[in-house]
């Protein structure tokens, strides 16, 4: 299948860190199944970093370059994918212009989302215009490649939801479409379909800590990148309030068996652990040894695959710098369909990297 004949993905991640457990089952994981079957776009999403880190541009291009490296050792392939840098794609800025003139300022606070961001990332009321900004960016993120599906965690399904919105409302205003039409009128009539979030199969996973969703900033995380010994040594740490290990242990919401249950091949295996863990008969330094081996299994050739990029990081540039020609292609074209649906269309362009 061509990827023309394919229906096309969009989904990307903010570097503001390595890619880890939590970002593997909440999303990576639909990826790599998704790039077989769909035309994939993957976005660096380096502008919306600026939201928290706009005084940190040598660790912000450091994390473009690992968070590409992580999706390479996931084994993302520049051959079937486009993976590329957002701020490099002027034509998103340029949509996001557009979008943010058809969104109302009262619409946007009610994101949740946004809200819980502004409480969890403790901002106050000393967010920047441009955090504001940064949900209708990912609008126009999307909707430059006119993708069908967007895999995504759970947090984002209310920026997917305002995309939806949006889409319909450009339709609307600047293509003639029923207000009342469904999503296939739309697709077919408007410039934008409206695209679809699509969750992962563990939209929330546990952090170490045992009590809060993995996050980098919480430090309760395990990186795809982490060696093998790293790996052991966050297992050993895993929190999961059993005071003996001839106590009767929970297995409900124990991270331990959380990572079992979404990385172990062998669910016979787990499925034993787990009894012998309720009554008592197994300890959590055992439980937590054969984690790590599971763990370790499934990363190993992660590792490797890094490994051989982190030896030639010019060949992660040049992965970066092809998809990102592509991605100008694809959104420089709607963009210009964007601008005829609006009388925009004054001088048509031609953009091209060097
Ligand atoms: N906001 C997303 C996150 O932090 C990253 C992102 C940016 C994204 N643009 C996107 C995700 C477009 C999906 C689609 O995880």
């Amino acid at each position: 299948m061509s990827n023309l004949s394919k229906s096309r993905i969009l989904t990307g991640d903010t570097p503001t860190g390595r890619l880890h457990l939590g970002h593997y089952v909440g999303s990576i994981e639909n990826r790599l199944a998704m790039q077989q079957t769909h035309d994939c776009f993957f976005i660096i999403a380096n502008t919306h970093a600026l939201t928290t880190r706009a005084h940190e541009p040598a660790a912000v291009r450091e994390d473009v370059v690992q968070i590409t490296m992580d999706y390479l050792a996931a084994g993302i392939d520049p051959a079937k994918s486009t993976i590329f840098v957002q701020s490099e794609v002027p034509a998103i800025a340029e949509l996001t212009w557009f979008f943010a003139m058809l969104l109302g300022f009262g619409r946007l606070m009610r994101n949740p989302t946004v809200k819980d961001e502004i409480v969890v990332k403790n901002l106050g009321d000393n967010y920047s215009f441009g955090f504001l900004m940064y949900p209708v960016g990912q609008v126009a993120d999307i909707l430059a490649f006119r993708a069908a599906y967007v895999p995504v965690g759970e947090d984002q399904v209310p920026h997917i939801e305002m995309t939806r919105e949006l889409a319909r409302r450009f339709n609307v205003s600047y293509c003639g479409v029923d207000p009342q039409a469904g999503d296939e009128e739309h697709a077919r009539k408007g410039v934008f379909p409206v695209p679809e979030a699509k969750v992962g199969r563990i939209s929330r996973l546990i952090g170490t800590d045992g009590k809060n969703k993995m996050s980098k900033s919480l430090g309760n995380h395990i990186l795809l990148s982490d060696d093998a010994k790293t790996v052991q040594k966050k297992c050993n740490k895993i929190y999961t309030g059993r005071q003996s290990p001839t106590d009767p242990g929970t297995v409900e919401g124990n991270p331990i068996f959380e990572y079992f249950d979404a990385f172990a091949t062998d669910k016979a295996e787990v499925a034993g652990l787990k009894e012998r863990y309720r009554e008592g008969k197994v300890g959590d330094g055992d439980c937590k040894k054969r984690l790590a081996e599971v763990l370790n299994a499934m990363l190993e050739p992660m590792r490797q695959r890094r490994a051989a990029f982190e030896a030639h990081p010019e060949k992660v540039l040049e992965v970066l710098r092809d998809g990102t020609a592509r991605a100008n292609v694809a959104a420089e074209e709607t963009l210009y369909l964007a601008k005829q649906a609006m009388k925009f269309d004054f001088f048509p362009r031609e953009l091209k990297l060097r």
